[in-house]
């Protein structure tokens, strides 16, 4: 039998937490193989670690074969020892008048603190996806505050903007989503980012050709990008299971590979693409033995430039926002 691997996942007793974890020690991450010891983190708060008690109590009662083990904390160095995968989901929500700056700011507190705490006893090995958001900066943060951990380690959540733009086009298809390949969705997770069809197939045949150009721009770019906002505006709370299932193949495609197939990641910029050295964007990866690689050499025509152009912008005025505390 395979030794445990220790996945740390942090706002556990989250909506989103509650729709992962069950998954994660199911094996759909890691495989049906691979014993898993889970290792949560929620905020000191008396109701948090309640709830997370109450989480633990579940998993117990599931008796997963492929749980070794499971500990509950408030402290990041206990929930990330010797981690060899983490999931950055707990994040500070935006509060009722609360500024877009203010935000930004009480997030980087969270990740320069939780990017330290990974860098001091993490494996040096560990894999981390940041899902709270701001998502890429988040991931930027983190990287940053672990200087001792390679840059490759620190990845963000695109994967639920790529399912939806996956979706959506194979619905106005008419064809079946795992029909869809080579979809891109570039920058930001945000109303910016940019689902790029241009080099998707569907059954082979090229998927500009099967969907029309005005639909494509007017009404497509715009649907993936706010389908969280229509998310919370039919159910009344935020994405939660398939933000979880996002994260999950997220991980599962980097642990085991995607054999060919393109992923959206937020990964540290090589420059490449226009996109500035350093910076935590989204772009088409392929998955092999435990890493990612970026697509390279695709074509950028004037349309594109310019949505990417637009993502990055927002990418660029979130990191001059922090920047200040990361110095
Ligand atoms: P939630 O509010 O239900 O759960 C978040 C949990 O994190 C809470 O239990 C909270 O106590 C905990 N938490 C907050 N700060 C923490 C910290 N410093 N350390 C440990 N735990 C902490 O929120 P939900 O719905 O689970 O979403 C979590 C995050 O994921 C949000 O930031 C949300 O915006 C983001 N998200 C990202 C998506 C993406 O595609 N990248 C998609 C959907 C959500």
């Amino acid at each position: 039998a395979k030794a445990p691997v220790r996945v740390a996942v942090t706002g556990a007793a989250g909506q989103i937490g509650y729709a992962l974890l069950f998954r994660i020690v199911s094996g759909e991450m890691l495989g049906r193989d691979q014993p898993v010891i889970l290792q949560l983190l929620e905020l000191p708060l008396e109701r948090a670690q309640r709830a997370l008690k109450g989480v633990m109590m579940e998993l117990e009662d599931c008796a997963f074969p492929l749980l070794a083990g499971v500990i509950g904390t408030s402290d990041p160095k206990v929930a990330f020892r010797d981690a060899d995968y983490a999931l950055l989901v707990g994040a500070r929500p935006r509060g009722r008048g609360m500024e877009r700056s203010d935000l930004l700011q009480e997030n980087a507190k969270i990740f320069i603190e939780q990017g330290r705490a990974l860098d001091e006893v993490a494996s040096r090995d560990i894999r981390v996806i940041v899902v709270g958001n701001p998502a890429n900066t988040n991931a930027l943060i983190a990287m940053k505050s672990a200087s001792g951990l390679p840059r490759e380690n620190f990845t963000s959540m695109m994967r639920l903007d790529h399912n939806r733009a996956l979706s959506m086009l194979a619905g106005r298809a008419g064809k079946p989503v795992a029909a869809v390949e080579r979809m891109v969705v570039w920058g930001n997770h945000s109303p910016t980012m940019y689902p790029d069809i241009r080099y998707a197939t569907i059954e082979g045949e090229r998927a500009s050709d099967l969907v029309d150009a005005a639909w494509y721009k007017e009404t497509y770019i715009p649907s993936v990008a706010k389908r969280g906002a229509a998310i919370i505006e039919a159910r009344g709370t935020s994405s939660a299971a398939s933000a979880a299932n996002a994260a999950i193949a997220h991980m599962r495609d980097w642990a085991l590979g995607t054999s060919g197939r393109w992923v959206t990641m937020g990964v540290v910029s090589d420059g490449s693409y226009g996109i500035p050295e350093g910076l935590v964007y989204g772009v088409p990866c392929t998955c092999e033995a435990g890493s990612w690689q970026r697509v390279e050499g695709l074509e950028i025509d004037a349309f594109s430039r310019q949505m990417m152009d637009r993502t990055l912008e927002e990418l660029l005025e979130e990191r001059d926002g922090i920047s200040p505390l990361l110095s």
